[in-house]
């Protein structure tokens, strides 16, 4: 099976993971500054920055699109909940 690297800059903590795992799976298990509620892409509490290898993340659904707009996120934010990393290193922090 594929993996993939995330790093969570605001602990300074790298994890290894399959390819396909949502980020919100292991930012809380690593105690990240990534937050959660509904953790199905509605509420966007879980906004995260994408400092780098946002292209190794899957393409946000239409509603992944509509909340990130109704939050006024930056170009690089995308929902923790929803994006999944599909290979290579990403590097993300809360926002
Ligand atoms: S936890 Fe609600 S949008 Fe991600």
């Amino acid at each position: 099976m594929a993996k993939a690297t995330i790093t969570f800059e605001d602990i300074n903590v790298t994890v290894t993971v399959p390819a396909g795992t949502r980020v919100i799976e292991v930012s809380e298990k690593v105690g990240s500054g990534i937050t959660y509620g509904c953790r199905e892409g509605d509420c966007g509490t879980c906004i995260m920055k994408v400092s780098s290898g946002w292209n190794h993340l899957t393409e946000p659904s239409v509603l992944e699109d509509k909340v990130l707009r109704e939050n006024m996120a930056g170009k690089h934010n995308r929902l923790a909940c929803q994006a999944q990393v599909l290979g290579g290193q990403i590097s993300v922090k809360p926002v």
